[in-house]
């Protein structure tokens, strides 16, 4: 099979990176979790004391200079750093993830992750998730998913995903926070969240993992062959 790109976008919760991850490995691809990459320079904010209202382009610049953020693979799996220290683990905090909307409507904070993500392209055989993937970073990329839920559906998945971590957290906060990150990523003026014209709609409220990773990796195949008619071929 041609190694293509595959653009993964969707709101918060709706699980992209589980799905993601699951079709990269089964395809043999790499996997990008750009999300990641928005918290890590969140948490660096965070740690500089950094506000986002009022940070210039130059600061940012420099900052990502002095403390660049990186994607390593670590035992197959993506492991994301703030210079040489792998923030892997604390940039899912309550506090990156109740911060990180703001910081990513940063035009000059989209600018330099959107230069790293399309260096990564530059080889295909990539699953990448994100809000802006197949609108923006990659809007050539041979497939565009975009992937959504009911928000109801998402913060009862967070709820279980947190639970499992030995958190416990209220469901109607988890609702309140995934709609209020909904509304900043799909209103703010920088790449906001939307569907790209030419991607195929995954709702995944009803389905399992499985059947969401299955759906995937067989339309890729139709993708893969570059069929000029492959959107009547996949729907
Ligand atoms: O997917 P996530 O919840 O880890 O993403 C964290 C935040 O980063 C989310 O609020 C939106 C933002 N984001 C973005 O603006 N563009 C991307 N390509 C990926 C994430």
């Amino acid at each position: 099979m041609k190694k293509i790109i595959i653009a993964l976008d969707g709101p918060a919760a709706s699980g992209k990176s589980t799905t993601a991850r699951l079709v990269s490995r089964q395809l043999g691809y790499i996997y990008v979790d750009t999300g990641a990459m928005y918290r890590a320079v969140t948490l660096l904010f965070q740690e500089k004391a950094v506000r986002p209202a009022d940070v210039t382009e130059n600061q940012v610049r420099l900052l990502l200079s002095e403390t660049p953020v990186s994607l390593k693979i670590v035992d197959s799996v993506q492991h994301v750093f703030l210079g040489s220290r792998d923030v892997s683990e604390e940039i899912r905090s309550a506090s990156v993830t109740a911060a990180v909307s703001e910081v990513a409507a940063i035009p000059s904070v989209r600018k330099e992750m959107v230069r790293l993500q399309q260096a990564m392209g530059k080889e295909k055989g990539l699953v990448m998730d994100g809000r802006d993937i197949g609108t923006v970073v990659f809007p050539d990329a041979e497939m565009k998913v975009f992937m959504i839920a009911d928000p109801e559906a998402r913060a009862h998945r967070r709820k279980l995903e947190l639970e499992a971590k030995g958190q416990t957290v209220d469901f109607d906060t988890l609702l309140k926070e995934i709609k209020h990150r909904d509304h900043l990523d799909s209103t703010r003026d920088d790449s906001p969240l939307r569907q790209a014209e030419d991607a195929i709609t995954l709702d995944t409220s009803h389905l399992t993992l499985d059947q969401q990773v299955a759906w995937i990796i067989n339309k890729a195949k139709f993708f893969a062959e570059g069929s000029p008619d492959r959107l009547q071929k996949i729907n």
